[in-house]
């Protein structure tokens, strides 16, 4: 990766950069969400991880001096509860972190049934929609200028990483989070996606798995696959612009994608 002095390295707890501010973590009970809660947690913020998996959630939660509560992120109820709990347990909540997702339907688009599209979205799509809704009402109520962050994925640059219903729901994030920096930025309120690429959680295991026909598949073999492929992203940070310029929160982001089996593609997109 290519220098970038305002890379900060969160894996130092001295620092604890997150001292008192109250977060919110949907799909914290494990893998990308639950490492995310940690280092949260040791850099000093008050973690909310609001989850389906209601033992590893509630048992992370323990561990690290949060709270849990169950959320299915796709009912908007759910969604509001979680963040008065935030509110209720802190008074304000600071950072939202819509993480969660599920992978979709493998296979050719010319099979994709619309249920399992509608059923895919409802949670990749409207889960996000929901925490970005129910957060920013919470940090407008508590004049909170916080921060909105959501996970897209590389899939949603690059086609042919994922399933179309897959790709379909993080290519949408990203607008929706556009969208949202523009009008919530000019009340300080900053939001931004994240675009993790091949990370041997349980959720690209299982595609790893079933795709390959060997249920015997280790993360170490993902990652090593992901590796040996070639496929890598490099992010980095620019200067602000676009729709930033004029709020302020938006930073411009040059993405390049490497792969061997491609071309080589440059983009230039704003998150
Ligand atoms: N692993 C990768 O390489 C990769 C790449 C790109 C994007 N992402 C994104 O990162 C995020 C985290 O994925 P991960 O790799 O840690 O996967 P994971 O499957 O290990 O974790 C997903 C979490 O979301 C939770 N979740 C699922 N449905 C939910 C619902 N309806 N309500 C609340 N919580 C729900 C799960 O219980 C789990 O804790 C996802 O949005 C995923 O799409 C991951």
């Amino acid at each position: 990766m290519e220098s970038d002095e305002r890379i900060i390295d969160i894996s130092q707890p001295s620092k604890r950069l997150l001292t008192g501010k109250v977060a919110v973590i949907t799909g914290g009970a494990r893998r990308i969400g639950a490492a995310t809660a940690k280092a949260f947690a040791e850099n000093g913020a008050n973690v909310v991880i609001a989850d389906i998996l209601d033992e590893a959630g509630a048992e992370l939660a323990a561990a690290i001096g949060g709270q849990y509560v169950h959320c299915d992120v796709s009912l908007e109820r759910n969604m509001e509860r979680a963040i008065q709990v935030a509110v209720g347990w802190k008074g304000l909540l600071d950072i939202m972190f819509n993480n969660a997702g599920i992978s979709g339907p493998e296979g050719s688009i010319t099979g994709l049934k619309t249920e399992q599209l509608s059923a895919l979205l409802e949670i990749n799509l409207n889960g996000v929609v929901h925490g970005i809704k129910h957060a920013a009402r919470a940090m407008f109520e508590g004049r909170i200028a916080g921060t909105i962050i959501c996970s897209s994925s590389s899939a949603a640059m690059m086609g042919g990483l994922a399933s179309h219903a897959y790709t379909l729901s993080k290519a949408a994030i990203l607008g929706v989070a556009r969208s949202s920096a523009c009008e919530l930025g000019v009340h300080g309120i900053r939001v931004n996606c994240v675009s993790p690429h091949g990370v041997p959680s349980e959720m690209l295991m299982s595609s790893f798995r079933r795709l390959l026909g060997d249920q015997n598949l280790q993360p170490q073999d993902v990652s090593k696959i992901v590796g040996e492929t070639g496929e890598s992203v490099e992010g980095q940070g620019r200067e602000r612009g676009g729709c930033g310029r004029s709020s302020g929160v938006s930073s411009k982001r040059q993405c390049r994608i490497y792969n061997r089996t491609q071309p080589s593609y440059r983009w230039r997109f704003h998150i």
